[in-house]
């Protein structure tokens, strides 16, 4: 059997209409997550996918003319997997909902549970959200001065359904769940979510409806084809269908449990209630993490693909390439909180720190390396107090960002890394190479200045791989590291900042800008 692999999962995508930013979001931060986990030397497994099935699907295939088979394949082909690509998400599997490996486990699973008895018949009147596909509990609902009941969410009025359905026994579970939390203290993260989870949990939970019968796109439930399964207990099963529940259970193994789910904090209840309880009633072992980020906003409201405000991937990475896009998003919302997008201030860090910051300053170590050796990267002759202020700070970023990365504190770890180029463009503009190259006599001073900088950027393409592989992958070259370090895949975050890995001799080229200047609108 192999390891166990580092299993990272994103939520499955309703394919109503194209991607925006605020799901790329989460489909970079788990790229970014995995991708450190790879540089560590860990087998990595990242999961995205599509949810395909219910009202919400439907009603969007209905609104095209199209069968929600005919239009989820379009979308799927033509919109979600291009914009994957666009913001370089490197996923190891991609699972539909509608695909066999799916819907027959998923009804295996649920005819397992209503064999044991967590299942029942019973009525069901209720108000229903299609966006959010749930029924709203009264602390969920905002009611207008004219009575019309309002998701909080969506803002979108709510339609009462009455149905006989069948129920899943989630009230038996509020116990075991408050106890997970405990014995568990990061099952849900960050804290606030947490404490928001076990306050819902302590107020009882109510039963929860599985089934589906005034419209038939769903899975058919095994024991009553008048009946579809819900969306969300058909959804939240991907995570394991994918991984060989059932099928394979060597792979199963390899990859379960599940080391972070990463959602939105309007999908935590499902999650981190619905989906352990769901496990535990199966006897399968529960996720080691539910972690809710924020929301990207505009205007102060959620990035809907249901309103107008909807940004595309592309229109984004088109201008400033995928890796500013997955740069700036992790680099300056905190992962947890809500975050606003705007142009200008996309514009501005882009050109502070990674045109004027992180790209300038390789390009001027290179050309300086070029014009006073020849491009032969020189070997340093001594090793001061300014160098060995430089090892410090390079050792310090490294243990910070690699502890911020085990927390899913990305904005902690880019910060340290920003800080760390900052200290080497100071470092180089106090010690001022281009003065020192005018004395013959200071030879060796200039090769250790030029040397230090070079072996921080060397460390800084290993840092940034994961969050910005295209860049890191450019500084490589621009280094002439592969040829005696070998490739940047293969560099260990953990022996980062260790000194004097560049081997001097190594030939640096300047080649293209890392980041190139905007053009003027
Ligand atoms: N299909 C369900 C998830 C099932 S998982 C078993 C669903 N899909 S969704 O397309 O509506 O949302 C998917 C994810 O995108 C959610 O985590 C949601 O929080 C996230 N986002 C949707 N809009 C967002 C922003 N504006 N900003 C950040 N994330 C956003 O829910």
């Amino acid at each position: 059997m192999s390891e166990k692999a580092y299993y990272v999962t994103t939520p499955i995508y309703y394919v109503t209409a194209a991607p925006h930013i605020g799901s790329a979001y989460t489909t970079v931060a788990g790229d970014v997550l995995t991708r450190w986990h790879a540089q560590r030397g860990e087998r990595k497994w990242y999961l995205t996918g599509t949810d395909e099935h219910g009202e919400k699907v439907m009603r969007s295939a209905q609104a095209q003319g199209m069968t929600p088979k005919e239009w989820t394949d379009k979308l799927v082909e033509e919109a979600w997997k291009p914009a994957w690509v666009d913001v370089d998400i490197a996923y190891d599997d991609f699972i539909r909902t509608t695909e066999q490996r799916h819907t027959e486990r998923v009804r295996e699973f649920w005819q397992t549970l209503y064999d044991k008895g967590d299942v029942y018949k019973g009525e069901y009147e209720g108000l229903y959200c299609v966006g959010c596909e749930e029924f709203k509990l009264p602390a969920d609902i905002r009611t207008d001065e004219d009575g019309t009941q309002r998701c909080m969410i969506h803002g979108t009025e709510l339609e009462t359904v009455s149905e006989t359905n069948y129920f899943f026994r989630l009230s038996a579970y509020a116990d075991k769940l408050l106890a997970l939390y405990e014995e568990q203290p990061t099952f849900v993260a960050p804290s606030s979510a947490r404490n928001e989870v076990i306050a819902f949990v302590k107020q009882g939970l109510q039963d929860l409806s599985i089934t589906r019968s005034t419209f038939d796109w769903g899975i058919p439930v095994p024991w009553d084809e008048d009946h579809v399964l819900y969306v969300w207990i058909d959804a939240l099963l991907n995570y394991v269908t994918a991984a060989g529940y059932g099928t394979d259970p060597e792979r199963f193994e390899e990859l379960w449990p599940v080391d972070v789910h990463l959602v939105g904090k309007d999908i935590l209840r499902f999650h981190a209630v619905i989906w352990p309880a769901m496990l535990m009633a199966a006897g399968v072992a529960v996720p080691k993490q539910v972690f809710a980020h924020g929301w990207l906003l505009v205007g102060g409201e959620k990035m809907s693909k249901s309103k107008l405000t909807a940004i595309a991937p592309h229109e984004i990475t088109d201008h400033f390439g995928s890796d500013a896009f997955r740069y700036y998003f992790l680099r300056t919302i905190q992962f947890g909180s809500d975050g606003s997008f705007s142009w200008e201030h996309l514009s501005a860090v882009y050109t502070s720190e990674l045109a004027n910051g992180l790209g300038n300053l390789a390009s001027r170590i290179a050309a300086m390396v070029g014009k006073y050796f020849d491009g032969a990267l020189p070997e340093p002759a001594d090793h001061g107090p300014a160098e060995q202020a430089l090892a410090d700070k390079l050792a310090q970023t490294v243990a910070t960002a690699d502890k911020a990365l085990d927390t899913l504190a990305f904005h902690d770890a880019l910060a340290a890394i920003n800080e760390l180029v900052g200290a080497v463009n100071g470092y180089v503009t106090e010690q001022e190479p281009w003065k020192v190259a005018k004395d013959e006599t200071r030879r060796d001073r200039l090769a250790t200045i030029l040397y230090s900088a070079a072996e921080v950027l060397r460390a800084v393409a290993v840092l940034h791989n994961p969050t910005m592989p295209k860049s890191a992958a450019k500084l490589w070259t621009l280094l002439g590291a592969e040829e005696k370090l070998g490739a940047l895949s293969d560099q260990r975050i953990q022996d980062t900042a260790t000194w004097g890995q560049l081997p001097p001799g190594t030939t640096l080229t300047k080649g293209d800008p890392l980041f190139p200047r905007l053009e003027e609108a």
